[in-house]
């Protein structure tokens, strides 16, 4: 047994803007297990982590809710918790960004820093909304690219062509908060001057630890310089204000990661422990972040030379992984695969997704796909065909015939030593986080365990009175070869292996303690430890996640490992527009309707093959009758008619329109360009 470690460990701390879905359980389930790893071999390894609460997006979001921010981060602080307890991630500590321990750390952080002359004030130019009356984040403008005129576009980059620009140089600009077109305005901003660390850095990547492909970028990054990175915003913003810079605040992303110490800090304080002896430089005491590759930036440059510059140690590496897809492609709403954790244990159980992670994690930075066919085959075929197996053939034996009492000796020791033999190359695998490999070499075992019992047929042997002993002997063997798996598996299948513990006696167990095997005692009565997943439920789970695409106008933070849309817009595809049926058609009568003074009553030609219907549309406070017969225009033919009050509506006239709010709202009717005629279809 090497020495004791002493050991903290941390996942990207959860944005409190919105729920937690399979791509942030991915990270959390990695880092998790990990730590039970540690835990089982005696290290003291502590797991925290805290809800990520600052930010323009969470004040428009709470906004929008029209509650307080710290209404919106109490609540999800709750949603969260709810879910990463469901998914028995075994935090020691989890906290909020929102606390006075951040605080405080925050600030000490930052007055060192200017005191090491590492911040800068230098006025900027950044858009500004003058009707929100609010300073523009780059993502908050969205225009026609600078470079290749595609719309819709974000402020700094362009997700048709992948330039990179400044949000002035955006073609028609509009604030995705009010509407409004974006003015420019000078403000002050402080800076943290990350030159000044690019040796401290350059030593910290080849301290030895990281990943080769993080080393990679970060010698990209050296090489392209390092720039000045600006740490404030101006108010109106959620977060902490700079103590001697009134009206400015602290960028989330400086205080985010202070909330891994933070998180540590309320633990200590609730414990009486110390603190400082984990974070001065030079500390015995290891420290590992998990993140996913889209913040390595945050956590492999700015995050260490904060800690430097601040006078603490730094992290002896970041482990980081890859993005999660589920069937292949990116987690999608319209295809029902973007799963909240939420929907996914309203559905199904959660161990079996800890497995499955577990079997799909290597140590690199790739990608890992959740097949949902794989998912169910995978599980029921290792964890109830193999695993749970083992235990549910012996244990009637040993139930009926001997009292639930063990034999006093193997009747195979050399088969046992050959499954301990293992022990050593399962855990290099788990230390290094691949626990696809740690996996593999346990399932191999559980198979030789279940060959065991095949080619001794202890149903066999129990026909026959005079070979008992045999029975008991192959039943206790296999018990103990179950044992050493269900001691492997604790740190991926902490549930199953805790009602494994009760069944074998009831004992914790630990890495060292099936060195001897268990021998004369009596194991419980054996409960199911897993049943099989029904495919039904992953059907019932698809459909559940299954959204209408809606377009969201207020942009949602990116999320660690989330592979939707950045702002949050749910995505469609061509399938999906396949399904609508738009048709030109032509309005052949039009009038108002009574009882309403929005609707306007159209009988409209969608051509010989669909003939002609009637429509109820909402445009009556932007058109008279008269302006619209005889025009052509666009409807969505295959909606499902609708009963209203006034008849039924058989489809639906498209219409463009702005958001606005204050009443002055716009409406126009689509039209095609003339040559057009009645019941072509678009496509
Ligand atoms: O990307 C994110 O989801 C961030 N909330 C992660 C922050 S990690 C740490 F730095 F706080
Ligand atoms: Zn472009």
């Amino acid at each position: 047994m090497t020495a004791k470690r002493r050991i903290l460990v941390t996942s990207a701390l959860p944005y409190a803007n919105g729920p937690l879905h399979l791509g942030h359980m991915v990270e959390t389930i990695q880092t998790d297990i990990w730590v039970r790893f540690q835990k089982l071999r005696g290290h003291e390894c502590m797991y925290v982590c805290a809800d990520d609460t600052h930010g323009t997006p969470i004040m428009l979001r709470a906004q929008s809710e029209g509650i307080t921010p710290e209404q919106l981060i109490a609540r999800v602080a709750l949603e969260h918790k709810a879910d990463l307890d469901a998914f028995n991630i075994g935090f020691d500590n989890y906290h909020s960004t929102h606390s006075e321990e951040n605080r405080e750390l925050t600030y000490r952080a930052y007055e060192a820093l200017e005191r090491g002359g590492h911040i800068e004030r230098r006025m900027v130019r950044q858009a500004y909304d003058e009707k929100a009356e609010m300073f523009l984040p780059d993502r908050f403008v969205k225009g026609t690219c600078p470079r290749c005129n595609a719309a819709n576009q974000y402020g700094d980059s362009c997700e048709n062509c992948g330039a990179t620009y400044s949000t002035n140089e955006l073609i028609d600009p509009v604030s995705v908060v009010s509407g409004s077109t974006p003015v420019e305005r000078e403000s002050e901003h402080l800076f943290f001057k990350l030159a000044n660390f690019e040796t401290m850095l350059r030593e910290w990547t080849h301290s030895g630890t990281l990943q080769q492909a993080v080393t990679n970028k970060l010698e990209e990054w050296f090489s392209t310089g390092l720039k000045d990175w600006d740490i404030s915003r101006d108010a109106p913003y959620f977060g902490f204000e700079i103590p001697d810079a009134p009206g400015k605040y602290f960028y989330v992303w400086l205080d985010a990661p202070i909330g891994y110490m933070a998180s540590f800090l309320n633990l200590c304080r609730e414990h009486g422990w110390g603190f400082e002896a984990w974070w001065k430089p030079g500390s015995p005491t290891e420290l590992y972040h998990f993140i996913g590759k889209d913040i390595l930036y945050f956590h492999s440059l700015f995050w260490p030379a904060v800690l430097h510059g601040a006078g603490f140690r730094t992290p002896n590496a970041v482990f980081v992984h890859g993005f999660l897809t589920i069937n292949g492609e990116k987690m999608s709403k319209s295809r029902g695969t973007f799963i909240t954790a939420s929907s996914w244990r309203e559905h199904l159980p959660t161990e079996p997704l800890r497995y499955f992670f577990a079997s799909r994690l290597g140590s690199g930075l790739d990608d890992l796909d959740l097949g949902l066919h794989d998912f169910v085959t995978k599980v029921n075929s290792d964890i109830v065909g193999k695993l749970v197996n083992i235990a549910s053939r012996c244990s009637g034996f040993l139930a009926r015939n001997f009292d639930n009492r063990l034999a006093i000796k193997l009747p195979e020791p050399d088969l046992y030593e050959e499954f301990l033999h293992k022990l050593p190359s399962i855990a290099e695998s788990y230390e290094q986080r691949d626990y696809a490999g740690a996996l593999r070499e346990i399932m191999a075992l559980a198979d030789r365990a279940n060959l065991y019992i095949d080619q001794q047929k202890p149903w066999l042997l129990a026909k026959n009175p005079e070979r008992a002993n045999e029975v008991h002997g192959v039943c206790t063997q296999a018990i103990n070869l179950f044992r050493i798996l269900i001691m492997l598996l604790k740190p991926v299948l902490p549930e199953l292996a805790g009602k494994a513990e009760v069944f074998l006696g009831g004992h914790e167990l630990a890495w060292e303690d099936v060195q001897r095997p268990l021998l004369g005692s009596k194991v419980n009565h054996y409960e199911a430890l897993a049943t099989r997943i029904d495919p039904a439920a992953i059907s019932a789970l698809i459909a559940a996640n299954q959204q209408p695409q809606i377009a969201s106008t207020q942009p949602a933070t990116v999320n660690t490992s989330a592979t939707t849309n950045a702002i949050g817009m749910s995505e469609a595809t061509i399938d999906d527009f396949a399904k609508l049926d738009l048709r030109i058609a032509k309005i052949i009568n039009a009038e108002h309707v009574e009882g309403t003074d929005k609707l306007l009553k159209l009988t409209v030609d969608i051509g010989p093959e669909l003939g002609t219907r009637t429509i109820f549309a909402g445009i009556r406070a932007a058109y008279e009758p008269h302006q619209l017969i005889d025009r052509l225009t666009l409807v969505f033919a295959n909606l499902t008619p609708r009963k209203m009050r006034f008849g039924l509506s058989e489809g639906m006239v498209l219409a463009a329109g702005s958001d606005a709010t204050d009443g002055d709202k716009k409406i126009f009717i689509l039209s095609p360009d003339s040559g057009a005629i009645a019941g072509m279809k678009v496509k």
